[in-house]
């Protein structure tokens, strides 16, 4: 394990997203260790933390805090490691794990929780943060703890019971995540093979309804939840999908630059090549304008947009 001094700190470096464009870091690292995250905040306590870029936009213009690269390419790492405990269903995962190899790695061990959740593209820092989830659960309901560094470089501790989950978001983006304990259901050998299932046809699912193989930061846009019945839409209080909403507006297929409203699902907003961040932001302000125009619905943003501040 790379010690704390060892840490390097690239310059001028790429900041790798799913959008594929978008600006770079002036400064970036990739710790692999809680002493390396206490390391990191002491060198900037305004740092910011990358995933797997997944429901990320980088502005043009990059940004100028430190970017703390979290995705682990090493089981063998304190950040990347995943710990499966089958007896009691505990499973103790780095923050920089891949959600999805995770997810893999629980459904063949014969544990529950996860299986909905097949195909979002995160480490799980950053699927716990904002509580990623849709139609078929959402991680806050395999949550048993937490560990962090705050920005006062205090590591910490946190039961399910302390944190705010609720839909895409979990109250902890003020805190540097280390570490996630999943408590899981254990089952037994003749019910892991309809675990499996459940996966193949999540998966199955998202393929023909969304545009995967594209570029694009997943669901632009969170579920808004009705304020006011809208007719064919839904009654007042019922949350629905911003997709139909962004469809029924006549969005799809919508084009500025080189992103476009997808043709497939209208919450994704996928990126050609020479497309920059400017027409994404330029794209979702219009996608938002729209739905307002024609249902009265205000969309709010499940892409972080980065931008440099003065
Ligand atoms: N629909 C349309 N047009 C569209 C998209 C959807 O009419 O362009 C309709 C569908 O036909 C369906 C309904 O809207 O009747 C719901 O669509 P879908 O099942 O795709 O679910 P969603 O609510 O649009 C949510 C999550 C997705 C997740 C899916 C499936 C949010 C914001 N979105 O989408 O999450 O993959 O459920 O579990 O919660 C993400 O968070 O990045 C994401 C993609």
């Amino acid at each position: 394990m790379l010690a704390a001094a060892e840490m390097k700190i690239e310059t001028n470096a790429r900041i790798p997203t799913w959008f594929g464009i978008g600006g770079g870091a002036d400064r970036l690292v990739r710790p692999r260790s809680v002493e390396d995250v206490r390391r990191c905040v002491e060198i900037d306590s305004r740092l910011r933390v990358l995933g797997d870029g997944a429901n990320l936009l980088v502005d043009d213009d990059g940004v100028a805090e430190l970017v703390v690269a979290m995705e682990q390419p090493s089981a063998e790492t304190e950040l990347g490691r995943v710990d499966v405990d089958h007896g009691s269903g505990l499973v103790r995962v780095g923050a920089g794990a891949d959600f999805a190899k995770v997810i893999n790695e629980c459904v063949r061990r014969g544990l529950s929780g996860l299986e909905g959740l097949g195909g979002i593209p995160a480490t799980i820092g950053g699927a716990v943060v904002m509580n990623a989830g849709g139609t078929f659960g959402q991680i806050a309901d395999s949550v048993s703890k937490v560990f962090a560094v705050s920005r006062e470089g205090r590591t910490i501790t946190l039961d399910r019971a302390e944190i705010a989950f609720g839909y895409r978001r979990s109250g902890l983006n003020h805190l540097i995540i280390t570490g996630v304990e999943l408590r899981l259901k254990t089952v037994g050998e003749s019910e892991k093979s309809a675990l499996r299932d459940r996966l193949k046809e999540v998966m199955a699912y998202k393929k023909q309804s969304q545009p995967m193989a594209e570029n694009s930061a997943g669901c632009c846009f969170k579920n808004p939840t009705l304020h006011a019945t809208v007719e064919s839409i839904g009654e007042a209080g019922k949350r629905v999908s911003a997709g139909m909403l962004i469809d029924r507006a006549g969005c799809k297929g919508l084009r500025i630059g080189g992103a476009e409203v997808s043709e497939r699902h209208g919450n994704f907003l996928v990126t050609r090549p020479g497309a920059t961040a400017r027409d994404v932001i330029r794209l979702m302000e219009e996608v938002e304008r729209r739905v307002m125009d024609a249902f009265g619905v205000r969309l709010e943003r499940e892409v972080v947009v980065w931008r440099r501040t003065p």
